[in-house]
């Protein structure tokens, strides 16, 4: 038999607990002490029973409501497009991403736009004081109306506050930076972001809130804290780029309201964030035109395509041993390409220095990136510039084969939204209706014959 379970609520703010004692929430809020008062949960219901009283029967696929989620358009299109068609009420959207690559501006942005839609907006930085978001906000001319601004960490003050404030949306910064007093454990640990990931979530679908969590990721690419955020979430973004290049993309790589295929593409201005419309465009205005030694290449981390310029230059050593310099690449790998370079292909650079690096600081440490190093160096030896608008892919072994590579699907819908006209792919992954037109090739001299002539 299902034993009867007891609650105790504070009957002034609705904070319940498993255990006796006195209010936290209202502790932190007012610094008085209300007890909590015991209510006895009746016993739950078992087996079929538990099932006809949650009202839930097994219905047939065709005859399933649609529920249109009630979506709000935030008024950045490059945002909302990421979203699947603006932000749904009521549901919790995670934006990932490295420290000082703009989640705050983006999200200051975000709140901007929507104060002017849904007022209220509540924005929680539990990061930087009031005056610090105040300066963000005049250089970004974010104006006040509608736009409420708490510097603030203690989820459970925020909570309460919630009530009176009754906001439309929510925006927290971070979530490892809040915290919940009533647990033991430091802000940023695992407890806490599960914790106030799930505390939040309760608040945004019970109240209708459309609430942002802004995320850091660790240098590997995750998510620092629990991987049960992303799973708790409805929404995972991720904002990505350079620090040193003024492209930011913002890339959905969960959505349960929308497609995950979208990009968003944003440049850091000194005024903020301003969309970008047409990424082909900009992508390739940051690359040289025409420039002998330049290729694209594709790296996939975890399910995320990532474009990268791969630069190489090969150059007659001036004196003793060629030199081999690589950054962002294995040397090792670029070594032993160089050699299946002037062994298979007959191309006689081993008396040159070679140097091979990825622009912006990026790196590939795939073999799919093997192919785009081959013909980058190629093209700086025969001073033969490759296409701009084509991608490179394929691993190479020993004996100059192009060998197929995973993900060639993902990595060229990434290529067809930035702009790519086509690429050069393993023949073997060259089938099937793929986003782009290829042309595939089985071995190294295919491939320098098809490219460079
Ligand atoms: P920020 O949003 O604070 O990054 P995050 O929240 O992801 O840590 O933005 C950080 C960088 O953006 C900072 O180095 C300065 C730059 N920036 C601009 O170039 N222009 C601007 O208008 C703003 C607000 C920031
Ligand atoms: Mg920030």
């Amino acid at each position: 038999m299902p034993r009867a379970t007891s609650v105790y609520r504070c009957q002034q703010c609705g904070f319940a607990s498993p255990k006796p004692g006195t209010c936290p929430d209202c502790k932190r809020a007012t610094g008085e002490l209300v007890p909590l008062v015991e209510e006895r949960a009746a016993p739950a219901p078992s087996g079929r029973r538990a099932a006809v009283a949650a009202g839930t029967r097994p219905v047939p696929l065709a005859d399933v409501a649609m529920e249109h989620g009630d979506r709000t358009l935030v008024g950045i299109a490059e945002l909302d497009r990421v979203l699947g068609g603006g932000v749904v009420r009521g549901s919790l959207v995670l934006i990932g991403g490295d420290p000082g690559i703009g989640k705050s501006t983006l999200l200051l942005q975000a709140a901007r736009a929507l104060a002017r839609v849904t007022p209220p907006v509540l924005y929680v930085s539990a990061e930087e004081s009031a005056a610090q978001v105040k300066m963000r906000a005049d250089r970004l001319g974010v104006a006040g109306d509608g736009l409420l601004l708490w510097a603030e960490n203690d989820l459970s003050a925020v909570q309460v506050e919630l009530d009176t404030i009754k906001p439309r949306a929510l925006i927290v910064d971070s979530i490892q930076t809040v915290f919940l007093p009533d647990l033991e454990s430091a802000p940023g640990s695992v407890a806490q972001v599960r914790e106030c990931g799930a505390r939040l979530m309760t608040l945004a679908k019970g109240r209708g809130i459309a609430t942002f969590l802004v995320g850091h990721v660790t240098k590997e690419g995750a998510l620092a804290g629990p991987r049960v955020l992303e799973h708790l979430v409805d929404t995972v973004l991720y904002f990505e780029g350079e620090h040193h290049h003024a492209y930011r993309v913002l890339r959905a790589v969960k959505n349960r309201f929308g497609s995950t295929n979208e990009i968003g593409v944003f440049e850091m201005a000194a005024r903020g964030l301003v969309e970008v419309p047409n990424p082909s465009g900009f992508f390739l205005a940051e690359r040289p035109a025409d420039a002998p030694g330049s290729v694209v290449v594709s790296a996939l981390e975890g399910t995320r395509p990532l474009l990268l310029e791969l630069q190489a230059l090969v150059a007659r050593a001036s004196f003793g041993t060629p030199r081999r310099t690589v950054l962002g690449a294995d040397y090792n790998r670029v070594c032993v390409l160089l050699a299946v370079l002037e062994k298979r292909a007959g191309l006689p650079i081993g008396n040159q220095d070679v140097f091979v690096s990825v622009a912006g600081g990026g790196r590939v440490v795939e073999p799919a990136a093997d192919l785009g190093i081959v013909i980058a160096a190629a093209s700086s030896y025969l001073e033969r510039p490759v296409p701009g608008d084509l991608l490179i892919l394929g691993e190479v072994g020993l004996t100059g084969e192009v060998r197929a590579v995973s993900g060639v699907e993902p990595r060229l819908r990434a290529a067809a939204q930035l702009g790519f006209k086509s690429a050069l792919v393993p023949r073997s992954n060259a089938e099937g209706s793929l986003p782009l037109p290829v042309k595939g090739v089985a071995s190294v001299s295919d491939a320098l014959a098809a490219v460079l002539g």
